[in-house]
């Protein structure tokens, strides 16, 4: 099934259902070991021009087709996923170095995801509406309101999440009636490409699904402003998203941006247990997570015993390569990693205390621990995408909640305290698109809504929330003559 994407390591986009070159390419190096993992088509504009028109001409019969033959296809997919697991795997331990452990659970989640697509869709539903709820109208007149697809879904993914990340908004599209054109992440493309050639030999028609690959600042522009694209569904960073968002004009979009999502823990919280939640929470993949713990608010009372808690397991994180299936493994590339060191250094300079970690081989950096960070300091605010986590000491609840809600971003916060009405009163003041008591920031399960508000995003994801996103309300009024 992979045969047809590559040749000699050189991977090539679906076009119309066959696999195609372009005359540049791009080299995907391994944040591993710098070695080659195969190239991607540059595309150039004309070539995406021709692509956006074929996923516009193919898409009005995908759509008539019955949404319960569309949902066999999808189901197809997800099995041929779970079968190819340990290939893909692999390849994205080499091409984003992310653990073994996650690379499965990325993939199983993912088909998981596409089951859960292809069941949802089946309960597409419209309603019909009698115009006399509205004063002054009579019984006579009937809306019929049904759910259209958008048309020509553009899905542009980060490079954290190469598999789930796509696939999380291919396959609501593909169920909701559209075309769909994947641009991946550069890095992470090689990985992206595999699960298009799944949605392809599931039997996505030609055309149907297409892929695009180049440089988002070489061709992102073009892609966002084509007049035939019908809705744009992105993650990434705030950056990218708010360029993309200040240019695209009219058209619907997901935006699922970055974040700097708090752990607040209270003085009556089970330290020992928010501890672990919290170390994990900020360090899995190395901190590259938009729902990353990116600071701890601590209330000062307790605020030795849960650094103890924290340091105890940082000690456990395994430090190398993804194959050895480490929890901090290289990121993405050196300039990550020089930016974690801007941080470091930034907040060394003010006087934050460093407890752990300021070590570094190339992109390979150490869990790194500050206590004292003030909001002075970059620290407090910026995201690192990396295993660098501040301690902010608070005086009290107040002071958490004002500080959780100083920053641009509003993703996730976490509560942790024994006490509900504490946290749901928590809860109820926190600028977020979702609140966690007791538990991590995490955008799963699937099926629950997620987003983000200020500069983390727009919209919402979540398997039913992105389908709704991705069709409209079309509406038949019959007048019935007396
Ligand atoms: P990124 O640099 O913003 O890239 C995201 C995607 O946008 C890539 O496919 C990129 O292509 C493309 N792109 C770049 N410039 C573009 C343009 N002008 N027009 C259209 N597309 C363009 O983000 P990343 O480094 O991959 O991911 C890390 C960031 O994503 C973090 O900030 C993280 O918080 C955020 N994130 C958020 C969520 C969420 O759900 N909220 C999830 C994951 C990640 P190239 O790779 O070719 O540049
Ligand atoms: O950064 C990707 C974002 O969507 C988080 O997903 O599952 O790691 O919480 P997750």
């Amino acid at each position: 099934m992979f045969n047809s994407i590559v040749k000699d390591k050189n991977y090539k986009n679906l076009f119309n259902g066959d696999w195609v070159t372009s005359n540049n390419t791009i080299d995907i190096i391994s944040p591993v070991d710098n070695s080659l993992v195969g190239t991607i088509p540059a595309m150039s504009k004309d070539e995406a021009n021709i692509v956006i028109q074929n996923s516009k001409a193919s898409q009005k019969n995908w759509a008539n087709m019955a949404i319960s033959s569309r949902a066999e296809v999808l189901h197809k997919a997800a099995a041929l996923l779970d079968e190819n697991v340990d290939y893909l795997s692999q390849l994205m331990q080499v091409e984003i170095a992310k653990d073994k452990h996650s690379c499965i659970a990325e993939i199983k989640r993912t088909a998981d995801f596409i089951r859960f697509t292809a069941d949802a869709g089946k309960h597409l539903e419209g309603e019909t509406i009698g115009a006399d709820n509205f004063p002054g109208f009579k019984k006579n007149k009937i809306s019929f309101v049904t759910k259209v697809p958008v048309g020509v879904v553009l899905a542009i993914s980060p490079f954290n999440y190469p598999i789930n990340l796509s696939a999380s908004k291919i396959a609501p599209a593909l169920i909701g009636g559209n075309s769909v054109i994947l641009k991946p992440s550069t890095q992470g493309a090689i990985s992206a490409l595999h699960l298009v050639a799944i949605f392809h030999e599931a039997g996505v028609p030609h055309g149907v699904i297409n892929t695009i690959t180049g440089r988002g600042c070489e061709i992102g522009d073009y892609l966002v402003t084509h007049n035939d694209i019908d809705f744009i569904n992105f993650t990434g960073s705030t950056q990218v998203g708010k360029h993309i968002a200040v240019i695209a004009g009219m058209v619907p979009m997901i935006m699922e941006l970055g974040g700097k999502d708090a752990a607040i823990v209270l003085c009556d919280a089970d330290i020992e247990s928010a501890g672990r939640d919290i170390v994990t929470g900020a360090f899995s993949y190395s901190g590259q997570r938009c729902t990353a713990v990116k600071r701890v608010l601590v209330i000062n009372d307790v605020a030795d015993s849960l650094i103890y808690e924290l340091m105890k397991n940082i000690k456990l994180l395994k430090i190398g390569n993804p194959e050895d299936d480490c929890d901090i493994t290289p990121l993405i590339d050196n300039k990550a990693a020089d930016y974690v060191q801007e941080l470091i250094d930034d907040a060394l300079g003010h006087g934050a205390t460093l407890l752990c970690g300021n070590k570094r081989n190339a992109n390979l950096f150490y869990p790194t621990l500050f206590d004292n960070v003030t909001t002075d300091m970059r620290l407090a605010w910026e995201e690192p995408f990396g295993p660098l986590l501040p301690v902010i000491r608070v005086k009290n609840i107040k002071e958490a909640i004002d500080i959780a809600n100083r920053s641009v971003y509003g993703l996730q916060t976490s509560v942790y305290t024994k006490n509900i009405d504490d946290a749901f009163n928590i809860a109820n003041k926190l600028e977020v698109g979702t609140v966690q008591i007791n538990n991590k920031p995490e955008r799963g399960p699937d099926h629950f809504p997620f987003s983000g508000t200020k500069s983390s995003g727009m919209g919402t994801q979540g398997i039913r929330y992105s389908i709704e996103a991705m069709t409209r309300l079309k509406s038949t009024v019959l007048l019935i003559n007396p």
